[in-house]
């Protein structure tokens, strides 16, 4: 199996304490304002239909639904039942359009056809075993005129926590677990890899940004050792004798050393921001 299709399939089997990792330490500190910035690339309007492609615990999702408001209607899908779990289990405010969430896979989404005005996928698509299929389906969901917003991690180097953490696996664990790491989430990072597979999915008006935002852990490197528990080396990790444990905690903070100032991890994160329409090229 692909190193990316490991990280999909240990999400799909992932437990909810897993994935309740994820939904503590990551969405507040990366996925939240990420998402708020993927909305911000998109025009949505009041009363506009939405869906959130690979929505995990509905990060983006419920972003979305707030801007569309209760006249819109939201649809976030992922293939995670756990992830699921989590987003059903968060309550939305009142001034939000109506959420359903879906358990379905990416390259066969349980949606009608020209259905959505904006389709989002936030940090899923390179994930995905099958892209093109994936980006076909998107496409089938919207509506003509309909907008596609991407965000996919920038190479790990852009990311320097994670690089950080990377390093030490191989420090520790050797180069095969360190780049099954790097290759889920920072798997798929050329920008004009992504820009010609959307343009060959049939949207137009393909534009590719590089964004980057302020990453902090202020629960320094031990917090984002914990990171490494929603993974696909999650388990390889937890196997680990008491020693290497140790030894793997050790290089996380000489690694990071670079970006820890008084404890915290101070860092950033850098991600391609996709959009995308359905129709006619704009002249
Ligand atoms: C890094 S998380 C991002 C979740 C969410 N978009 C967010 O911003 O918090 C990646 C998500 O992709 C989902 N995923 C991976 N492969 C998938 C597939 N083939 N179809 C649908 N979802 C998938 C995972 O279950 C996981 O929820």
């Amino acid at each position: 199996m692909a190193d990316n299709q490991e990280w999909g399939a240990s999400f799909a089997s992932a437990s909810t304490t897993a994935m309740g990792f994820y939904d503590e330490i990551m969405v507040p500190r990366m996925f939240e304002p990420w998402a708020e910035l993927l909305l911000n690339q998109i025009e949505l309007r009041g009363g506009q239909a939405v869906l959130d492609v690979a929505c995990g615990p509905g990060t983006v999702t419920r972003h979305a639904a707030l801007r569309v408001g209760p006249t819109g209607r939201v649809t976030g899908c992922d293939l995670s039942p756990a992830m699921l779990d989590l987003a059903r289990s968060k309550i939305s405010s009142g001034h939000s359009a109506p959420i359903e969430y879906l358990e379905c896979s990416a390259d066969s989404l349980q949606v009608p056809d020209e259905a959505f005005d904006v389709v989002t996928c936030q940090q899923g698509l390179q994930f995905f075993p099958d892209r093109p299929t994936a980006l076909a389906d998107m496409r089938r969901a919207l509506r003509f005129g309909g907008q596609l917003g991407i965000a996919v991690w920038s190479a790990i180097e852009d990311c320097p926590p994670f690089a950080a953490l990377a390093n030490a696996l191989e420090k520790v664990l050797g180069a095969e677990t360190a780049d099954a790491y790097e290759a889920g989430p920072w798997g798929f990072s050329d920008s004009d890899s992504l820009a010609r597979l959307v343009k060959d999915s049939g949207f137009t008006n393909v534009k590719v940004r590089s964004c980057e935002l302020p990453l902090i852990f202020e629960g320094g490197p031990g917090q984002l050792l914990l990171t490494l528990r929603t993974t696909s080396v999650a388990t390889i990790v937890a196997q680990l004798p008491e020693a290497d444990q140790l030894a793997l905690a050790a290089a996380v903070a000489e690694a990071a050393r670079p970006i820890t100032f008084d404890g915290f991890v101070r860092s950033h994160a850098t991600s391609h921001i996709l959009t995308a329409q359905v129709g006619d090229e704009r002249g």
